[in-house]
């Protein structure tokens, strides 16, 4: 199918996992994606083996020079940014009373400056355009809740279904639809991580916590990052044009709101 023909995209994150599946996801529509990432070298090789349309772009989100060198570098490379996807982000966890400052600022920085300000940097470009746009900003379960071990990742989730809400209703007057999409446990690289905390805190053995919050699941699986391209193309269609501010759940059942 061509729903994304002739757009354009800029992905956060894209080098692997989810961003990497909408990249290939956007790329399968007709789109053509920056393929935007901290590691470079993983975004090269994502964008080789994704073909053509895909260009790497070097971007650190925590870093304001960096994420506009990288918008920049996108909208030369792919003549304007139609759809951008804030998907770059860090986890970590730990007890409340073992939380550092350096961390908290960490995620903050990537999670939440980083969507902010990348958004102030496209949104910038688009208005310029005036050409509308679509901004897809990555939430999570976990920002629709408190976990015991993840206090600083959690509020960051929270604090972009907020920015959402914010920035929705601030750039529809320019034609572009900020939403985010939250989803729930999806398997991959990242949350080979997230077990791995757990492994820590929890004293389980690798891999238990992951088949935990598997079976927990109402679909009865963990996500796969393709059961969310269908909401990320969505959200990137005209059909999306009067969807504003929201976040949706993907996420086989586990939050309802
Ligand atoms: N995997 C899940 O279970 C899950 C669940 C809910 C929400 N999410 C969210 O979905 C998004 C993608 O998750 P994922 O599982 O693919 O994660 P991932 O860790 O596999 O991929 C994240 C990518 O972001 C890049 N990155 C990290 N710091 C960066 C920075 N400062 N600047 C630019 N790029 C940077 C990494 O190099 C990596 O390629 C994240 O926002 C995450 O919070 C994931």
């Amino acid at each position: 199918m061509n729903r994304l023909s002739g757009k354009t995209a800029l992905i956060t994150g894209a080098a692997r996992g989810i961003g990497y599946e909408f990249a290939k996801a956007y790329l399968a529509e007709g789109a053509r994606v920056a393929i935007a990432d901290i590691n470079i070298a993983r975004a090269r090789e994502a964008t080789a083996e994704l073909g053509q349309g895909a260009v790497a772009v070097e971007m650190d989100v925590a870093s304001q020079d960096s994420i506009d060198a990288a918008v920049v570098q996108a909208a030369e490379a792919l003549g304007g940014i139609d759809i951008l996807i804030n998907n770059a982000a860090l986890f970590s966890a730990a007890p409340l009373v073992e939380i550092t400052r350096d961390d908290f600022h960490r995620l903050f920085d990537i999670n939440v400056g980083g969507t902010l300000f990348t958004m102030q940097a496209v949104a910038k470009h688009m208005i310029a355009r005036g050409k509308g746009g679509k901004i897809i900003n990555m939430a999570s379960q976990a920002g629709r809740r408190g976990e015991a071990l993840v206090a600083t990742y959690c509020a960051t989730k929270a604090a972009v279904i907020s920015l959402t809400q914010s920035a929705g209703l601030n750039l529809i007057s320019h034609g572009i639809n900020v939403n985010a999409i939250a989803p729930g446990v999806v398997d991959g690289e990242h949350w080979d991580g997230v077990d791995a905390f757990f492994a820590k805190y929890e004293g389980k053995p690798l891999g238990q916590k992951k088949k935990e919050v598997g079976d927990a699941v109402p679909y009865g699986r963990m996500g796969r990052a393709s059961d969310l391209t269908g909401m990320a193309i969505f959200l990137a269609t005209h059909e999306a044009d009067y969807i504003v501010a929201q976040t949706y759940n993907v996420d086989g059942g586990q939050w309802m709101s």
